[in-house]
């Protein structure tokens, strides 16, 4: 067991020395905060509503306490009021905004957006990376880890996340992908009383009940995380699964990423719950409640999301999009040209921190 955390410890301990040396005006520190989540799943968890629709006799409680790992950088000086919270879609952990790689050092968002003043915290997923995992990947549903993103972010509202550092006045959500999802999620059931005052929701599209599974008819094809990688992952439920094949997250195109980008993205991939993924057409129900400002971030070249040429009319896209959000301060659709699914980590990623940050910097007023 001790054998098999090490080599992701040491992934992550890279990450924090490297960020810690990269920039005098920055640093940033690995911390496990326990959040507790007491919310109802469906007893199916193949229910691709993650239970908005069910009733109480085809849901269960889970109410339980869970450590959530992250990664929080903090400027030397700047924004104090303003935290982003960075959550990463399936198969990947919080090093999706932090590649920790010398050659990659530059596809940092946590780092590019930290040295322009502004801290982060990228989590890693309930039952991914170093955040607790669930025995029974059943427990890890929409609600559950949807929960975990609020009720951390709840706590970063009255408690200090290090000592010396206050309280944050706003977090902005920022997904990708899954991540985006149960951000979706959350405001969905937390409504007006969501601790997120805004998101930027990147790689994500809405999903109906009827549409195939995010990523299908893509070589994104999920398996069981022990049949792939036995030496990190023998002993966990069959229905965590990874996805082996990641070339669906990069554009076809394949002069427009590094070669190395995915070889060192297969190698540091992670799991997530195979229902999980089938609870995406929540995102088909307003949320109805939600007061904040919102963004999508989608790529002309994501394979996974745009291969039907459902992101080429911007307007037609904004309008199908925005009435799931009638109550948000602001909607708007971005759709970066030249990028893929995995926005972060191709050759368009600078263009990609810029939108972003843009997107923050605007919401954090
Ligand atoms: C609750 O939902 C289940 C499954 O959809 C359904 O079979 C059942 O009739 C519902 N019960 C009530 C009281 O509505
Ligand atoms: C939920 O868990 C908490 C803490 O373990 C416990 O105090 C509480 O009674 C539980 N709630 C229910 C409804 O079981
Ligand atoms: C996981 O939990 C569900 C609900 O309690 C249960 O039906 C299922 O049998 C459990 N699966 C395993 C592998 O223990
Ligand atoms: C991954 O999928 C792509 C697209 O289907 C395919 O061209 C490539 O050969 C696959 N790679 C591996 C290692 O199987
Ligand atoms: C939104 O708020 C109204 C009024 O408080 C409430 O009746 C309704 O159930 C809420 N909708 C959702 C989706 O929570
Ligand atoms: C990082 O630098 C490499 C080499 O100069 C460049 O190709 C890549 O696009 C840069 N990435 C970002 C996010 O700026």
């Amino acid at each position: 067991m001790l054998l098999r955390t090490i080599p992701v410890l040491l992934l992550h301990l890279s990450l924090y020395l490297r960020l810690g040396a990269a920039s005098a005006s920055c640093s940033c520190s690995s911390v496990i905060v326990p959040v507790h989540i007491d919310v109802l799943v469906p007893k199916d968890p193949t229910d691709v509503f993650g239970g908005l629709k069910s009733n109480e006799t085809s849901q269960r409680r889970v109410n339980t306490t869970y450590d959530i790992y992250g990664v929080f950088c903090q400027p030397n000086a700047g924004n104090e009021d303003v935290l982003q919270l960075l959550a990463h879609g399936g198969s990947y952990t919080s090093q999706y905004w932090s590649p920790p790689i010398e050659e990659f050092r530059n596809y940092s968002y946590s780092a590019f957006s930290c040295e322009r003043g502004l801290p982060s915290l990228a989590v890693d997923l309930l039952g991914a990376g170093l955040s607790s995992r669930p025995a029974n990947a059943s427990d890890v549903q929409f609600p559950t880890s949807a929960a975990a993103l609020s009720q951390l972010a709840q706590h970063l509202k009255t408690a200090s996340i290090l000592p010396g550092v206050r309280p944050f006045q706003k977090i902005i959500g920022i997904g990708h992908s899954l991540g985006s999802a149960l951000l979706n999620f959350g405001a969905i059931v937390d409504g007006a009383q969501s601790p997120f005052d805004a998101m930027v929701l990147t790689s994500i599209l809405i999903f109906g009940p009827d549409d195939p599974p995010v990523g299908s008819g893509t070589s994104a094809v999920p398996i069981a995380a022990r049949d792939a990688d036995p030496l990190r992952w023998d002993a966990l439920d069959p229905a965590y699964v990874t996805i082996n094949n990641r070339t669906a997250f990069y554009p076809t195109d394949p002069t427009a990423y590094s070669p190395r980008m995915l070889l060192f993205d297969g190698f540091t991939k992670d799991v997530l719950p195979l229902t999980i993924a089938a609870q995406g057409a929540s995102s088909s129900i307003p949320a109805a409640n939600y007061t904040g400002a919102v963004a999508k971030v989608v790529c002309a070249k994501d394979q996974v999301l745009c291969a039907t040429g459902r992101c080429v009319d911007v307007e037609a896209l904004t309008a199908a999009e925005e009435v799931v959000w009638p109550a948000a301060k602001s909607f708007e659709v971005l759709v970066l040209q030249g990028s893929g699914h995995d926005l972060n980590l191709d050759f368009r990623a600078g263009a990609a921190f810029e939108t972003t940050f843009g997107l923050v910097t605007k919401f954090s007023k």
